[in-house]
């Protein structure tokens, strides 16, 4: 049975003052739950909280963690965003990294044992896949992840099942692929600083005239450039309204990936972002980076089967026009 609404749900949603964190809210508010953000705002906005409570919270900080579960203890459902998520500067200060993200879910984990929280969705991403050969990924294979980003969210995920086995906390791990586009509604959008997304740059560079960089022509791909799986946030934000009602029927664990199951290449964006904006995107072809693969994207089936998750917003030109729509009111 499909969840009709979230009528007086209250769900903690840690993060959720970020890009996909607010999109979740968002979509809570919008089934009749009360979203309560945890955030530190080191990299989330306030001005993206607007349907529901915030608390002022540093994961990293374990009595101000615990501290605000203590507040909201009758709290069954946790979605964890929270996440330190810029690639490069992991692999410059992996201790940051580190400590944001596994110290901090550690310390989140330990809040959640204490109260009524016995639910977490946690947002992962498919960068702990790893180089993969055969795409579309599925979620059985062996996750070895490159860079300390993945390799922090693969802990993450271990210390999730542990706690599941050990401590009875039921879990579902989403397996991002490349979150894009924004809210239909023009309310919230992608507004990371640095930004090192493509599809905000690529408008960026279309309407500024100032080139973008892309790092790699020669891969072994449909045009040389890598190939990715652009999922719209307003689907990404779905899968946790899925999940809700997923754990609601009694599952007690799942991993899954959150993708469409489409690959497109740097090059069909940017010809695509053109078609979208009217401008021409000027680019710099740079060298390739280290631990970039040729193509990732999603096998879909285990969203659709153990979830009953299908997307609905993320054809490519609806996800380049709604971060248009972003980008050109921001302005
Ligand atoms: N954006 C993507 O394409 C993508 C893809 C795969 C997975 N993910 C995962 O989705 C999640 C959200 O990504 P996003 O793009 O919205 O990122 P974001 O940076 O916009 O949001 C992360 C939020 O977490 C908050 N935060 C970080 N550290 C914290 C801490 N110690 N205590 C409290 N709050 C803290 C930030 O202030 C921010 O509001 C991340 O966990 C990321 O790994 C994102």
């Amino acid at each position: 049975m499909k969840l009709k609404n979230l009528q007086g749900k209250s769900i903690i949603v840690v993060g959720g003052a970020g890009y996909i964190g607010s999109h979740v809210c968002k979509k809570i508010s919008s089934k009749g739950g009360l979203p309560i953000v945890f955030d530190n705002f080191s990299a989330g906005h306030k001005h993206a909280i607007k349907w529901g409570p915030y608390e002022k919270v540093d994961l990293r900080n374990n009595k101000e963690t615990s501290k605000a579960f203590e507040k909201y203890k009758s709290v069954e459902t946790v979605i964890h965003l929270a996440s330190s998520i810029e690639v490069n500067t992991g692999e410059k200060f992996p201790s940051e990294f580190y400590t944001n993200n596994v110290l901090g879910t550690l310390n989140l984990l330990n809040a959640m044992k204490n109260t009524n929280a016995r639910k977490i969705i946690f947002s992962s991403t498919c960068a702990t896949y790893g180089e993969i050969e055969d795409v579309p990924i599925l979620e059985t294979v062996i996750q070895n992840p490159l860079s300390v980003y993945g390799k922090t969210k693969l802990a993450m995920e271990h210390m999730i099942e542990s706690f599941h086995k050990a401590y009875d906390l039921n879990y579902i791990i989403l397996r991002y692929f490349n979150a894009a586009g924004a809210d239909p509604e023009g309310d919230i959008g992608e507004e990371h600083d640095p930004e090192t997304h493509l599809i905000p740059n690529a408008l960026n560079a279309a309407a500024s005239g100032k080139s973008m960089k892309i790092f790699g022509t020669d891969y072994d791909t449909i045009d040389g450039t890598c190939i990715r799986d652009y999922i719209h946030v307003n689907d990404i934000a779905q899968a946790h309204i899925d999940s809700i009602q997923a754990q609601k029927n009694g599952l007690k664990s799942a991993d899954v990936n959150i993708g469409t199951g489409e690959g497109y290449s740097i090059f069909q964006i940017l010809s695509m972002i053109e078609k979208v904006t009217g401008y021409k995107v000027k680019y710099k072809i740079c060298q390739k980076r280290a631990g970039d693969l040729a193509k990732i994207y999603a096998d879909t089936s285990k969203a659709e089967n153990v979830l009953g998750f299908k997307t609905k917003y993320s054809n490519l030109e609806n996800i380049i026009q709604t971060a248009w729509n972003f980008y050109k009111n921001k302005k």
